[in-house]
């Protein structure tokens, strides 16, 4: 008798290629993103499933680990992996996959158009020319990026990247890491400071940890109190990590001249936020990653980690201790 094809739940928007791909070894059920699999899922599909392929926008907490009983891999479409439980997930056996490398370059990209728009006011600038203020006379003028300090909270993959491009701006490019990374500063790339020496030297703090426990509201008013008036807050990682209600005061009140965000405490953001509504804060939607050339490669790495790990091979990157 033939074997039946292993159960996967896919969550996540895969390309009718890398879709064909999972179906020439796995039966699949869908759900919608971002919804819960524990609800979303029939209990006879939650009972066979042997796979989830899942974006950030859903958890995969106990109470979903505990549903899936016979899952064996959840392959998250992101690098972050805050949405899942891993301990959690390790203790009852499964892998927990993500896509690294494949993304640097453009949460990198997004990164220096943050600082880009923010030293020189483009959303402004931008404004200033439709409503026609241009007629009456020259815009105000903005920075200069060369010779200003950017300091990285985080010097991991994402923060090197980010360093490399800001060397290609002559910016100066300092960084606070848990751990030293002594071959970036053997190789020019960023000198180290302690946290409070980051704080203060900013010109630009850009945001590089994962969300955790330890980092979750790490970055509030006492952080923000210890930067310069004329600094500006990029994060480009994860939107708990920074107080937002700290940011909004720290905005009003001028302890920061403003704020590139491309994530928040909750997304998709309600525009009735009062981020929306200061102009000193350039906002996007989750999108350093998003690119077509970023998205495919990532989901490439998702559908091989997803299939490797049911196919009893090692898959190529997971988060596992
Ligand atoms: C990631 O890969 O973690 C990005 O934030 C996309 O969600």
């Amino acid at each position: 008798m033939p074997q039946s094809l292993p159960t996967v739940i896919v969550s996540a928007p895969v390309p009718p290629d890398l879709r064909a791909a999972i179906e020439a070894a796995c039966r699949i059920v869908d759900v919608p993103t971002g919804q819960r699999l524990d609800e979303a899922v029939s209990a006879a599909d939650r009972a066979v499933a042997r796979g989830v392929l899942c974006t950030v926008r859903t958890p995969v907490d106990a109470a979903t680990l505990e549903a899936l009983p016979a899952v064996a891999v959840v392959s998250n479409f992101a690098v972050g992996y805050d949405n899942i439980d891993v301990p959690r997930a390790t203790k009852g056996g499964v892998l927990v996959c993500n896509t690294p490398g494949v993304l640097d370059r453009a949460v990198a990209d997004l990164t220096m158009g943050f600082v880009i728009c923010l030293a020189r006011d483009m959303v402004e600038g931008d404004a200033y020319v439709r409503r026609g203020a241009w007629l009456r006379g020259p815009a105000p003028l903005t920075s200069d990026l060369a010779g200003k300090t950017l300091g990285l909270l985080g010097m991991g993959r994402i923060g090197r990247m980010v360093a490399r491009r800001a060397q290609a701006f002559d910016m100066r490019v300092i960084y606070h890491n848990r751990n030293r990374d002594t071959a970036s500063e053997e190789e020019g790339l960023a000198a180290y400071r302690t946290r409070d020496e980051l704080l203060a030297e900013s010109d630009f703090l850009s945001v590089h940890v994962p969300l955790s426990a330890e980092t979750r509201g790490s970055v509030g008013m006492r952080e923000f109190e210890a930067m310069k008036p004329s600094a500006y807050l990029i994060n480009t990682a994860r939107g708990p990590v920074v107080d937002e209600a700290a940011l909004i005061q720290a905005l009003r009140e001028g302890h920061i001249a403003g704020a590139g965000l491309d994530v928040m405490e909750r997304e998709p953001l309600d525009p009735a936020s009062p981020l929306c509504a200061l102009s000193n804060v350039v906002l996007q939607a989750h999108a350093g990653s998003a690119t077509v050339e970023t998205r495919r490669a990532m989901m490439e790495l998702a559908v091989t980690n997803l299939l490797d790990a049911l196919g009893g091979r090692q898959p190529l990157a997971m988060v596992n201790p």
